[in-house]
């Protein structure tokens, strides 16, 4: 039976989120602070309180993503994975870096094996909530990968993958979706990225970023602010972790900046362009951005 590989500490307590914002935070201590949200919190709780959302939100996460984006999300990974025509070249081994729930490993193992008749690439999904891991394991069940060499799942931090179980220059395909925006240090995420990838291999990162027609923008912010917010307490019984998650888009940073970020760790990308560097989805409200290990 199909198991996931642990690599994580497990002592947090989801019941505490939000509350422990303020308690936590000596003034006397003056410790590094960094985005939670809007919210400033000390580094080194930002991973304990987004590992709360994603506890609070895994059972409907699939259900939310598709009422919030109307359903928008899915045509956006069809698109970030088609873009990276996986078994184009044979078969191929990836690692999907907060991989979640897995849409982005089944895309992705589907499109090898629909466009390529490949059976062979496969996949390795990481994240750090062993939640949202269940729910993909739940999931792929249902699929032809199960229990299959195709497909494996890791909880573990992308900021410090373990060495001995994520090797150096081992995979040909790095992806991460809607995941880096939630991790405490980006610069720590790429430089990961680029240690396990093989020379000459893609990083792709699929995430919500700038809209820059201010019309689309301002459409944009108040469905944001006042729908997904209000979808998260119908639904889902949790305002808070939506607002989280629409602030952390704001929090992210815009196109060119995040592609010097790419280009600072090592890869190679395109020009700083749409069409370059990266490629805007509906105007930017979603981007892909890739980058090659040389
Ligand atoms: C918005 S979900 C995206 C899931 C999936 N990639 C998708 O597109 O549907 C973000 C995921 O990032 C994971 N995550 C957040 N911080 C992480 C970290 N430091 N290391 C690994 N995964 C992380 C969360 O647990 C969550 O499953």
């Amino acid at each position: 039976m199909q198991t996931i590989s642990r690599n994580v500490r497990s002592s947090w307590n989801p019941r505490c989120v939000f509350r422990t914002l303020s308690s936590q935070s000596s003034p006397e201590s003056n410790p590094k602070m960094t985005s939670f949200g809007f919210k400033d919190v000390p580094e080194d709780q930002k991973e304990h309180l987004v590992k709360g959302v994603f506890d609070s939100v895994a059972s409907k996460y699939d259900l939310m993503n598709d009422a919030s984006s109307l359903g928008v999300h899915r045509l956006w990974k069809d698109e970030f994975v088609a873009s990276l025509r996986p078994g184009k070249k044979g078969p191929i081994k990836c690692i999907d870096v907060a991989g979640g729930t897995g849409d982005i490993a089944r895309r992705i193992l589907d499109y090898a094996r629909e466009n390529f008749s490949d059976r062979e690439t496969t996949i390795e999904v990481v994240d750090i909530n062993g939640q949202m891991l269940q729910e993909g394991l739940r999931r792929f069940k249902k699929t032809m990968y199960y229990n299959t060499p195709q497909v494996s799942f890791h909880e573990a931090n992308a900021q410090e993958l373990p060495v001995p179980q994520f090797k150096d220059n081992s995979y040909d395909l790095y992806t991460i979706a809607f995941g880096i925006r939630n991790c405490t240090s980006i610069p720590s995420v790429l430089r990961e990225a680029y240690r396990v990838l093989k020379p000459g291999g893609t990083f792709a990162c699929l995430e919500f970023s700038r809209v820059n027609n201010s019309l689309l923008s301002t459409l944009y912010d108040q469905y944001s602010f006042s729908i997904i917010p209000l979808l998260g307490t119908i639904l889902a019984g949790d305002r808070d972790s939506y607002q989280y998650l629409v602030e952390s888009i704001r929090k992210f940073p815009p196109q060119p900046e995040f592609a010097q970020m790419i280009r600072d760790v090592g890869f190679e990308t395109g020009v700083d362009a749409d069409g370059g560097a990266w490629t805007n989805l509906w105007g930017g409200v979603a981007c892909i951005h890739t980058g090659v290990k040389i």
